[in-house]
């Protein structure tokens, strides 16, 4: 018989849904109250200024209660009319999910397909928008960190591709494992609209859907027609005007929302996404030290916020997974489409420390140990040697 029993707390190392801070969840276990009452409205103000801090923007948020998915859909369906043609950038297998949703939604979809070990490539997106001389081309969607290969995308290098062929298509980006943890600038970046949702960065369990919006995508939600209800911005607008939304929202996890981003505001944005870079760089060391590969091909895209490690061939991702979780009671990431079976993850991001990044390596090499794959057994000391040279901020 095996034995279930496992002493201590659970390591919850996925990309996603990260740790909630005892804060947060406290914060969730309050009394549900009126969603029309002052209370509340006093407390959707600052939730939604809030999240400009962290989106870092002047102009709307919209909330959804939803998923990242519905996030996706929200955007996609306040910006087009039924048949648009639009450009996704398909650099891994969020991207790939989203152009599914996409095709199914109606619209017309260019696939800009990548290898999945390198980012988005800016120079093949200003290729298609120079030879679209009609612009029927009305919005260009790109995922900024892909959870499936720890890769990073520049942003400002696609907004140039966009600006350099003058083209009027809407920038759509996807930082459902990005904001708040990887730096990242809605206006600054001329970012149309923002996509995330609560379960990474913001610290929150799964459950609300963001859209961070321009003036100019507000502008084409006017006029664009694809049949919008639940996710209607304009309709959003008008109720958090008041400070409540069209709908009953989900006020236990707007407690959370409000807290997580107190926290976030506390440590500091700078100081946020420096400690996910302290964790991105030791993790990367760790994975060098064992004699793994990543994902990523560029060292400049690597993700600071979760990283994608390639299995030594013949040995079976999923296989050493199961022993990590039996044994040691540590969730890693699984690899995700055409990587099943031979990547796995490891997030490092959200409500992360320096003790919970070195148990969670411990993890990974004491189970590549159980499971025999051959590996230099000096991943874990090669980020204690880091982290203890690298001060936190
Ligand atoms: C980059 C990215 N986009 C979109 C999604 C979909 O989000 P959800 O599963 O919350 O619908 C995920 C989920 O992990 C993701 O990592």
């Amino acid at each position: 018989m095996p034995n279930n029993h496992h002493n201590g707390r659970h390591f919850l190392q996925v990309p996603g849904p990260t740790n909630v801070p005892e804060r947060v969840l406290r914060a969730i276990a309050r009394p549900t109250i009126d969603h029309r009452g002052p209370t509340f409205r006093t407390m959707v103000f600052e939730i939604l200024e809030k999240l400009q801090i962290v989106f870092q923007t002047a102009s709307p948020v919209f909330v959804f209660p939803s998923s990242g998915t519905g996030a996706w859909e929200a955007a996609l369906v306040n910006t087009l009319s039924p048949g648009d043609r639009v450009i996704i950038f398909e650099a891994g297998y969020f991207a790939s999910q989203w152009q599914e949703m996409a095709k199914r939604l109606g619209l017309d979809v260019v696939a800009i397909v990548g290898d999945w070990h390198s980012g988005v490539d800016p120079s093949l997106i200003q290729d298609v928008l120079e030879n679209d001389h009609q612009h029927k081309i009305r919005a260009v969607c790109v995922v900024h960190n892909e959870t499936s290969t720890g890769i990073t995308s520049a942003i400002p290098p696609i907004r140039q591709a966009l600006d350099d062929s003058k083209h009027p298509a809407l920038l759509l980006v996807d930082t459902v494992s990005s904001l708040g943890s990887i730096n990242y600038q809605h206006e600054e970046w001329n970012v149309d609209v923002t996509i995330c949702c609560s379960q990474k960065g913001l610290m929150l369990p799964p459950g609300l859907g963001f859209n961070a919006v321009s003036r100019k995508a507000l502008s084409v939600s006017q006029s664009c027609r694809m049949p919008r209800s639940y996710w209607d911005w304009e309709n959003m607008l008008h109720f958090n005007k008041d400070g409540i939304f069209p709908y009953t929202p989900g006020t236990n996890l707007l407690f959370g929302l409000n807290e997580a981003l107190t926290m976030i505001l506390d440590e500091g944005l700078d100081a946020v996404i420096a400690r996910h870079t302290r964790y991105g760089t030791a993790t990367r060391l760790a994975i060098d030290s064992w004699g793994l590969t990543l994902v990523g091909r560029e060292t400049s895209q690597h993700s600071n916020s979760l990283t994608a490690v390639n299995m030594p061939t013949g040995y079976d991702a999923d296989q050493f997974r199961k022993i990590v979780l039996d044994t040691f009671n540590l969730s890693l990431g699984g690899g995700l489409g055409k990587l099943s079976g031979i990547v796995f993850r490891i997030g490092h991001l959200g409500d992360f420390n320096d003790l919970m990044l070195i148990g969670t390596l411990g993890g990974v090499e004491l189970g590549l140990g159980r499971m025999g794959v051959p590996h230099n057994p000096s991943g874990v000391q090669a980020a204690l040697n880091y982290l203890s040279k690298v001060d936190l901020q």
